[in-house]
């Protein structure tokens, strides 16, 4: 009998490829590591995502957007049903590339997650790694954040830099922040689980 607390049961939001989903169902494969990936939802069906989440052993659901049309919070509302259901505590966005409404994030507030390829607040939506590249900064990065209803704008919890190489391009500059994003995303998903790192008004709370 283990007397360590019970894990905290985190649903995946993916889009696509899911790199970001693996490398947390690989940290949770540890005994002491203080989250399960209870559930991975896609709203795109057939992503590689899915595949690699059944792979792990992950229950997975898709709930496509597409036949909800405009009605973002029809489609947040069907998304929730799923969440409710498998007991989900613990919201982590990798790769979903859906904006999320004030209705969805108002009733996930400090309970959902971001990862963004950028040091935040610079470079916010997308096309990070080409923002940065035009921008001329000699250091990238990636951030972890809570999710607030403006987009990419809620308190950071953590973030790794990478330099910015001369001869970069998007892919290469990309590849170089993906590796961090690997590392950092389950760091970032242990400190929330575990309560290490809290939301607390529109600040993070340590202890
Ligand atoms: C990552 O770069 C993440 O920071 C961004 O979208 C990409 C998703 O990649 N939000 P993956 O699906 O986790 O491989």
């Amino acid at each position: 009998m283990s007397d360590a607390l019970p894990r905290k049961r985190v649903g995946v939001l993916i889009s696509g490829r899911g790199s970001n989903m693996v490398s947390l169902a690989e940290a949770a494969q540890a005994p002491d590591y203080p989250a399960e990936i209870a559930l991975v939802i896609s709203n795109i069906p057939d992503v590689a995502g899915l595949d690699r989440a059944r792979g792990f052993g992950i229950a997975t659901a898709t709930v496509d957007h597409r036949p909800f049309g405009k009605d973002r919070e029809a489609f947040e509302r069907a998304v929730d049903e799923v969440l409710r259901v498998n007991q989900i505590e613990l919201l982590v966005l990798a790769g979903f590339m859906r904006i999320l409404t004030p209705w969805f994030v108002a009733r996930w507030e400090g309970r959902m997650i971001n990862i963004h390829p950028s040091l935040l607040p610079l470079f916010k939506g997308t096309h990070t790694h080409r923002q940065a590249l035009e921008a001329g900064v000699t250091e990238h990065g990636c951030s972890v954040h809570f999710v607030v209803p403006e987009l990419d704008a809620g308190p950071v919890i953590l973030q790794a830099k990478v330099p910015v190489q001369p001869g970069d391009d998007e892919e290469t500059l990309a590849k170089r922040v993906l590796v961090e994003e690997h590392k950092l995303y389950p760091a970032a998903v242990a400190e929330v689980a575990s309560g290490r790192a809290k939301l607390e008004g529109s600040v993070v709370i340590r202890r």
